[in-house]
């Protein structure tokens, strides 16, 4: 049980920072997800921690130890990672085993705890094959039950449910959360997909570019993003970002929309400056659409596009030049071309600075 954190962290491969001046905490117990695009430098933290990968600048620290000198086989984690290779000349029980019989446990203890952990995987039917028998999301299983048996301090996984099939990755995201509450073993999990991170994280450490944006709750990254790209890189579908130039009390001109949207809740918004470009952001489920005309923040707009996902309906709406996607119930009728009228819950509503990205608070 350990908590850890990187002090002002910097990696560098040559010219390239794959990791640029990091400050983050995983306090005990907690499970973080480090969110972000491909090439982002999500793997590169995580190597960093694990000790795979010495800080060109900065400090790692479990607990209140320094381990920037310390041996990745000495710092009690267990990683996993999207390919992770197995022993193909064992079978899947003695794979899962292997770390318990490298320490000389007791064969009764190893037999049960190999056990538990399988049958937790669902994979206490395949405990004889070999790797080789197994499909990619079994084999995958086996490696997770191998970083599972071994009860480490720290568990350090990188997109370890990406090999699995969609069904299964669902069950097993589940699966995971629960595992690790109850193992009550500190958690980084690295992933590109939102909704992983969303539903399994405590805490979501977005990075892109090899720098931290924003680390807090999978619902305050969700409800206050600190930049527009991060408004549009959480949620599906992602928050509408709607260019607009800032007049005054609350009033937004957007490109093509006659009279500017009036917000009143943004009404005494200030420290913005007439002719400000921003952002309006607004989440598809924030959006109000009807045929007949409503109070509060409205525009008209024209259905676009209609997406029925089952149990919602997705309505993609021209608004002027833009294109903003609503999120209505599934028995929302009308047909693309219909002219519709656009609410905002106004105090849903965010700004961002067009040009830098950050929010404006
Ligand atoms: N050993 C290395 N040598 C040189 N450059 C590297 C090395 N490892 C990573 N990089 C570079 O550092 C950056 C971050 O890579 P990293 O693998 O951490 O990204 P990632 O977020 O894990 O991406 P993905 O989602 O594709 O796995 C990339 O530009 C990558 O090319
Ligand atoms: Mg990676």
């Amino acid at each position: 049980m350990v908590s850890v954190s990187l002090k002002n962290v910097t990696k560098r491969f040559g010219d390239i920072a794959a990791v640029e001046g990091v400050n983050l905490e995983v306090k005990d117990k907690e499970f973080l997800s480090i969110l972000g695009p491909s090439g982002g430098g999500k793997t590169t933290l995580l190597r960093l921690i694990a000790g795979l990968e010495v800080p060109t600048e900065g400090e790692v620290y479990f607990g209140d130890k320094l381990v920037n000198g310390i041996l990745p086989r000495d710092r009690n984690v267990s990683l996993v990672f999207q390919n992770y290779a197995l022993f193909p000349h064992l079978t899947a029980f003695d794979n899962i085993a292997f770390p318990l019989t490298v320490r000389k446990t007791p064969k009764s203890e190893i037999d049960k705890r190999v056990k538990e952990v399988a049958e937790l995987l669902g994979i206490r039917h395949l405990l004889d094959r070999k790797p080789k028998q197994l499909s990619g999301g079994e084999q995958q299983r086996v490696a997770l039950g191998r970083a599972i048996v071994r009860q480490p301090d720290v568990f350090l996984m990188d997109e370890p449910l990406s090999s699995v099939d969609a069904s299964m990755r669902i069950a097993m995201r589940t699966e995971l959360k629960k595992l690790q509450k109850n193992l009550g073993t500190t958690l980084v999990y690295v992933t590109h997909d939102q909704t992983e991170a969303m539903t399994m994280a405590d805490k979501i450490a977005v990075i892109r570019n090899g720098k931290l944006v924003q680390i807090d709750s999978p619902q305050t990254i969700y409800d206050s993003p600190r930049e527009s790209w991060v408004a549009s890189f959480i949620g599906n579908p992602p928050m509408n970002l709607i260019p607009a130039t800032w007049l005054s009390n609350g009033q937004l001109e957007v490109s093509g929309v006659r009279p500017p949207i009036t917000v009143k809740t943004l009404s005494k918004k200030e420290g913005l400056s007439a002719g400000k470009k921003v952002y309006v952001g607004i989440r598809p489920e924030d959006i109000e659409v009807s045929v007949a005309p409503a109070d509060g923040a409205v525009c008209k707009g024209e259905v676009y596009l209609l997406e029925s996902l089952g149990d919602s309906m997705i309505v993609d709406i021209k608004v002027g030049n833009s294109i903003i996607r609503a999120r209505e119930k599934v028995d929302f009728r009308a047909q693309i071309g219909d002219q519709v009228f656009v609410r905002f819950n106004e105090r849903r509503l965010a700004l961002f600075d067009l040009d830098t990205g950050a929010a404006i608070s």
